[in-house]
């Protein structure tokens, strides 16, 4: 039996920033004064590890006492947050990532412009939510082209069309292709992100080559979901697993290859963990 792992995997240069920031800080502040926005990354071990730290997660920022230290979610933070941290003189460390505040950027500019503005994705994502707080016009948020279509008759000739950071790039052209037709003037803007497309492309390459995979990560985590409905989609046996302890012995009888992958946000020493308990399970049944 031999097992693979993709190409490109685990931790992307967002999740590691906002991470190393949070980490910068704990080291250099008492932990009591240190408050976390959510999570800062879907993890559930990520998140366990800055509980052991001291750090205390809120889910609304007006949990948080005055003056105290405040971590963004790499996500984003919203603008009516950032407001209330401003009145209660919260010192907020933004972890957001570069990629996502560019997509707040583009979305301000089609605003200005006057177009319409489209965005593939999820409204309930934290993402998004920040994203829409800092456009305050009626963005149309839709999960899938099946979901688009409950909004065909609301087009308006003049359309921006964006997605989130962790969609899938052939959707996302069907999508595309879909408002085309329907529309005197379309501006796109690829804002999926390469961490995101190169994740999703060595999953596929690997759970072709594969007669089973397994995809480590959050079950909370938006971007490894989808890396295991590519694999799936694909065709291969697929698992998603959050740690070493949803493994089951039964998957690996009769496999002779095993393809690994990870999501943006699952840490490395998880995936070895997962490497290591099924290299075990193959010696033992060899
Ligand atoms: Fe940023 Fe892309 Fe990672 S948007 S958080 S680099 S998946």
């Amino acid at each position: 039996m031999e097992i693979l792992r993709a190409k490109n995997s685990g931790f992307c240069f967002g999740v590691r920033r906002a991470i190393n920031k949070a980490n910068e800080l704990i080291k250099n502040t008492k932990t009591e004064e240190i408050y976390m926005l959510g999570e800062i990354i879907h993890n559930p071990q990520v998140i366990k590890d800055f509980k052991k730290k001291g750090v205390q997660i809120v889910n609304e920022v007006s949990l948080v006492p005055c003056k105290k230290y405040l971590i963004t979610r790499a996500h984003g933070i919203s603008s009516y947050e950032k407001e209330i941290a401003r009145q209660r003189n919260i010192r907020i460390i933004d972890t957001t990532c570069p990629y996502v505040k560019k997509l707040h950027q583009i979305a301000s500019l089609l605003n200005k412009e006057n177009y319409q503005l489209y965005i593939f994705g999820d409204k309930d994502h934290p993402e998004i939510k920040s994203l829409l707080s800092y456009n305050n016009t009626n963005a149309i948020v839709f999960q899938s082209c099946k979901d688009l279509k409950k909004y065909c008759s609301t087009l308006s000739q003049k359309v921006g069309l964006i997605s989130q950071t962790t969609r899938d790039e052939d959707e996302f052209k069907e999508v595309i292709s879909k408002i085309f037709d329907d529309v005197e003037e379309l501006r796109v803007f690829n804002t999926i992100c390469k961490a995101t497309s190169l994740r999703q492309n060595s999953t596929k390459e690997l759970a072709n080559q594969v007669d089973l995979m397994i995809v480590v990560g959050g079950h909370n985590s938006a971007n490894t979901t989808r890396l295991a409905q590519l694999s799936k989609k694909v065709g291969a046996e697929t698992y998603h697993i959050e740690s070493v302890k949803d493994i089951k012995e039964k998957w690996f009888d009769g496999k002779d290859k095993i393809g690994i992958t990870s999501g943006a946000s699952t840490p490395e020493y998880i995936t070895e963990n997962v490497i290591n308990r099924i290299k075990k399970i193959i010696s033992k049944n060899c």
